[in-house]
């Protein structure tokens, strides 16, 4: 039986762990071969190892002009040009108003929303020169739907991603090239390990405390997995969403409604 996207050549920022392998998992369960692109070399290497023939490691830092052009070259030389390309590194902070610093500003900025913009920027040019259109995701949050007391900085990035989804969407859909995003809500995984302890130290609690209750918060009745995003980055990446252009999708267990 052939996959839903057979032949597609895919490059997925920040894959080497996370959403985004589990995105890598399922585009290669699907047929299409994949760049897990990612800052951590080591690691996007050994993920790629241990996904099999379909998926390989890219070097990329989403900060960095050269190094985004370099992984767009060389997906460009081993596939024969993108298809598909899921903005999925990003990074989180959390401090009070009164305590953020610049340095955390300019980091979470440059990733999540610099590294976004140019990295769909490379792959739209590429796919626009090749001309058979493409499918762009990207990576937003519940977050980016309402501010939240502590979470500032983070927010406003995501906010700004289904805010340059809508624009590049319009912008691009006369190439053919789709651009749309996946809004999750809380996500179990490495990357919510992070945000519990951040959470314990800012609100006095005990490890896992957080996780806990916005687990129990979540109306299915449990934090995502993520396995519970895949279906959607597969559908947004197939011809089934030719016509949806500059939509942002919650996929978070009911959290949120727009
Ligand atoms: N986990 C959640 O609860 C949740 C909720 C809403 C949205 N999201 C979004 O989903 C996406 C994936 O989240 P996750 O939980 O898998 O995160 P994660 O922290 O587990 O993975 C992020 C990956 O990005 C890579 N990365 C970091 N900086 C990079 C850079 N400069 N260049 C290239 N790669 C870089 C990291 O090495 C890592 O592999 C992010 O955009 C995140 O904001 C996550």
């Amino acid at each position: 039986m052939s996959g839903r996207l057979e032949g597609k050549s895919a490059l997925i920022t920040g894959s080497a762990r996370g959403i985004g392998r589990a995105f890598a998992e399922a585009y290669a369960r699907e047929g299409a071969t994949v760049a897990i692109a990612d800052i951590n070399f080591e690691r996007a290497s050994k993920t790629a190892a241990e996904i099999g023939a379909k998926a390989y490691p890219v070097r990329l830092d989403v900060t960095d002009q050269t190094s985004i052009d370099a992984a767009i070259r060389t997906a460009e030389e081993k596939t024969g040009g993108i298809d598909i390309l899921i903005n999925n590194a990003a990074l989180f902070d959390l401090a009070p108003i009164v305590e953020i610093t610049r340095e955390s500003y300019d980091r979470l900025f440059s990733i999540n929303v610099a590294g976004s913009l140019f990295m769909l920027q490379a792959a739209a040019r590429s796919m626009i020169a090749r001309g058979k259109g493409g499918k762009i995701i990207n990576m937003a949050s519940q977050a980016g739907r309402r501010g939240e007391a502590l979470v500032a900085v983070y927010c406003a990035t995501k906010a700004a991603i289904i805010s340059l989804t809508q624009s590049a969407g319009l912008d691009l859909i006369k190439h053919r090239i789709n651009v749309n995003a996946i809004a999750p809500g809380v996500v179990d995984g490495e990357h919510w390990d992070g945000v519990d302890a951040l959470f314990a130290k800012h609100e006095n609690r005990k490890p896992g405390e957080k996780k806990k209750i916005v687990g129990e918060a979540v109306p299915f009745g449990r934090m995502g997995r993520a396995e519970d995003l895949t279906g959607m980055a597969i559908f947004l990446a197939s011809p089934e969403a030719d016509y949806i252009v500059a939509q942002t999708y919650n996929v978070d267990g009911g959290n949120w409604m727009s």
